[in-house]
């Protein structure tokens, strides 16, 4: 047997997944985003210049893959949707903005799996590309709330805010958290310690109690902003209650991305593990790193399926998932009866009932377990004697009764 490659799935049935794509594409075109698709297969270059360097993403965690032996080419399976929405958005030419898209799809990241983290994963994504105002990143949360609470009916999750501020408060922050790390070095983990050289403000993403506990004490970002900066960040605080939307200021909240700058922001439940986000996001700025004359100001957020479908698999019964049509599966009782059940099968099929054709033979018995297997709501049986009559005996699974109808009244019959 050839298994699976590590941290990957098979999906035997969609139909939670479905849904979610399905309830999630109404919910966003009421709020008027387009629906897009980009390829899987990106530039490295395009991740190393918008992730950042030192990002695990970046320096652990990407699928590369040299197309043919001494290609210089460098591909690899892409990690996010971010930067490709915003290439795809620099190298079509849009000129409209805010650019509303969402799409969905398959990203790859070289973790250590383990519960709700995978190497080939599912997120579901948005943007909104090109946009200021502050009143965006309030109406993006609200739409993800309204989304996870209204339709999906979750209640057991929390919305995590943080204010990065813009780059040059993010610059004169960097120094003061670095002075002030420097002074704790000693005390803390290898991680924080390269860290604070490289990626300082990742430090707050250290699990290690010790260095959490030297942290509380760090001066917050939050607390250090210039004057509009620091006015976007009431708003933000102010005007989600407005809304009837509760969330919650982690002053620890970096997020793994380098490219973020004012809001950032994490859906979390504690019933998903470890790996509690389900949905992160925030604002960022890539159109000079990527290519464009603009800095591009933006926002968006990604939503991970497979932790969302987690949340949800435990209250699907409450859930509207659509469900299967009702099955009717035609039986030829002998080879002499095959082709004219194929012809009953097609003439139901063509008029939109769901309808599978024992094509196998077998005895009737065997027939009918197989029948019962599959879920069927009618059994059609063809032997000698409904050939020769043009009639065909009609067995409901659902109560038992039993009919012979005329061939041509088959269509009439099944849809009463
Ligand atoms: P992210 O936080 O890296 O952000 O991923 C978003 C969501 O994808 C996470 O909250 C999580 O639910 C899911 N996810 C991430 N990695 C894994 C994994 N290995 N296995 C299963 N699920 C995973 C981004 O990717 C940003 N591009 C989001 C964004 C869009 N920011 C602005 N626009």
């Amino acid at each position: 047997m050839i298994s699976r490659v590590k941290g990957t799935r098979d999906y035997l049935d969609l139909t939670l997944f479905n849904f979610i794509i399905d309830q999630a594409r109404r919910h966003l075109a009421g709020y008027n985003f387009t629906e897009i698709a980009t390829p899987i297969l990106e530039p490295l270059e395009l991740f190393k210049r918008s992730l950042g360097l030192y990002t695990d993403v970046v320096s652990k965690e990407m699928f590369v893959i040299q197309p043919r032996e001494g290609s210089d080419d460098q591909i690899c399976l892409r990690p996010e949707e971010t930067a490709s929405t915003i290439r795809a958005f620099i190298e079509n030419g849009i000129q409209v903005t805010p650019w509303k898209v969402f799409t969905w799809g398959p990203m790859f990241r070289y973790e250590r799996p383990q519960k709700g983290r995978y190497r080939q994963f599912h997120q579901l994504n948005i943007e909104i590309v090109g946009t200021q105002s502050i009143a965006q990143d309030i109406q993006l949360i609200t739409l993800l709330d309204r989304f996870f609470h209204e339709i999906l009916t979750l209640n057991n999750y929390a919305i995590l805010i943080n204010y990065l501020g813009c780059q040059e408060d993010r610059t004169a922050y960097g120094q003061k958290l670095k002075t002030f790390l420097d002074s704790k070095a000693a005390e803390m983990c290898a991680t924080c310690q390269e860290r604070k050289e490289t990626n300082t403000m990742r430090v707050f993403d250290c699990k290690s109690p010790t260095c959490q506990e030297i942290l509380t004490t760090a001066p917050r970002i939050a607390d250090h902003l210039c004057t509009t900066c620091a006015s976007e960040w009431q708003q933000l605080q102010e005007q989600l209650p407005l809304l009837s939307v509760s969330a919650t200021y982690e002053p620890n909240l970096v997020r793994g991305l380098d490219y973020y700058n004012k809001t950032v922001f994490e859906f979390v439940s504690g019933d998903l593990g470890a790996q509690n986000a389900f949905c992160g996001g925030g604002r960022y700025e890539l159109g000079k790193a990527l290519g464009a004359r603009e800095p591009l100001p933006s926002l968006g957020v990604g939503i991970g399926i497979e932790r969302l479908m987690m949340l949800l698999e435990p209250h699907v019964n409450n859930l509207p998932l659509p469900q299967r049509p009702k099955l009717h599966v035609v039986m030829p009782l002998s080879p002499d009866q095959q082709a004219l059940a194929m012809i009953v099968a097609d003439s139901l099929q063509a008029d939109g009932l769901a309808t599978d054709a024992l094509l196998e033979g077998g005895s009737l018995k065997s027939m009918m377990r197989h029948a019962n297997r599959l879920g069927a709501a009618y059994v059609l049986m063809i032997g000698e004697e409904e050939q020769k009559e043009g009639f065909i005996t009609v067995k409901s699974m659902i109560d038992g009764k039993q009919a012979q109808v005329k061939q041509a009244e088959l269509l009439a019959y099944l849809k009463q």
